[in-house]
């Protein structure tokens, strides 16, 4: 018989035929409390769970005593309590290769839209703003041979090097747990630790995973360290920054613009500062968000899903430990 998968994630048909010759699927809209009680049965039965975006903790896992693989369509995992997975022996994949250059790109959308002010120059020439030749109220600041400051430098803050580095002559810093000969090879790279990374970058970007080390890990004291001119940019989790924090030193002017595609709480407030702050580009979470990219996305995270059911992983499991027992 064929295993049950819960599937709370559109997909396309093409890719719903393809699950459907090996497992069952049952679609629900969200793991949400309500949604499992109106499935008690399939989720206590379902062997797989496929789809991005709810919480997965002891609490729903309680609900779920079949399963044995779960396969996010993400390459971030914050929304999974990993441990309690692994207690159950139940393997953990996720999408860590697919998306790299498509986040990259927006990691650098940002870093140019802030730095030239597209949206608000954009903005000011359809109110008809646009009468004479513009003056420096227009004017943004240079990108090229300034000075890029990565923290994280996992697979993006690799091709976000790369882009900084070939593209626009960037020296680039980065901060990280160990050291990149790779970066520091190819990129001309140069590991520092974080104050001076804060301290010396013309640009800031945050692009390492959501854990409890990294969990206000930019906060006040670190927004300070920053110059007065410099750009913050975070394509990462909205928890790694104290949001608070960086409203302040925006408003207060101790930096000068902000490019963030993440948020404490998303969907974000409509009514938070930052949306009305005209030094701020705000993104609706869209790092990987291309037609192409979810939908390598959404493969892998399908063939993720299948192999860890048939037991065989090769790769893309956040918890291999569990493979073996
Ligand atoms: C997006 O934020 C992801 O984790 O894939």
């Amino acid at each position: 018989m064929k295993p049950s998968i819960i599937l709370y994630k559109t997909l396309t048909d093409n890719l719903i035929d393809r699950l459907k010759q090996r497992v069952n699927i049952i679609q629900v809209p969200d793991l949400s409390p309500d949604t499992l009680k109106k499935h008690a049965d399939d989720f206590a039965r379902a062997e797989g769970l496929l789809g991005s975006g709810g919480k997965v903790d002891s609490a729903l896992l309680e609900n779920m005593p079949a399963l044995r693989a779960v396969s996010t369509i993400s390459v971030g995992y914050n929304n999974f309590d990993v441990n309690a997975l692994t207690e159950r022996g139940i393997a953990l994949m996720h999408t860590p290769t697919v998306l790299t250059d498509t986040v990259a790109d927006t990691l650098m959308a940002l870093v140019l839209s802030t730095a030239r002010r597209i949206n608000e120059v954009a903005e000011r020439v359809k109110r008809g703003e646009w009468t004479h030749s513009i003056g420096p109220d227009w004017f943004g600041v240079d990108v090229h041979h300034k000075t890029l400051g990565i923290i994280g430098m996992g697979r993006i803050g690799m091709a976000l090097a790369q882009r900084a580095h070939c593209g626009f002559s960037m020296p680039v810093l980065y901060h990280a747990r160990s050291q990149h000969a790779q970066a520091e090879e190819r990129f001309n790279a140069r590991r520092c630790n974080l104050n001076t990374l804060l301290s010396e970058a013309d640009f800031v970007c945050l692009i390492l995973p959501l854990s409890a080390e990294t969990h206000h890990m930019i906060g006040a004291e670190q927004l300070a360290a920053m110059k007065p001119t410099a750009i913050f940019i975070n394509a990462a989790r909205g928890q790694i920054v104290d949001e608070q924090a960086l409203i302040n030193a925006l408003r207060e002017k101790r930096i000068r613009a902000a490019g963030l595609d993440v948020f404490e709480q998303e969907p974000i407030d409509p009514q938070s500062p930052l949306l009305q702050m005209p030094n701020v580009v705000a993104t609706p979470h869209i790092g990987s968000a291309t037609a192409e990219t979810r939908d390598a996305m959404a493969h892998n995270a399908v063939d993720n899903l299948l192999a860890a059911l048939q037991g065989n992983v090769t790769k893309n499991c956040v918890n291999p430990e569990v493979l073996s027992r």
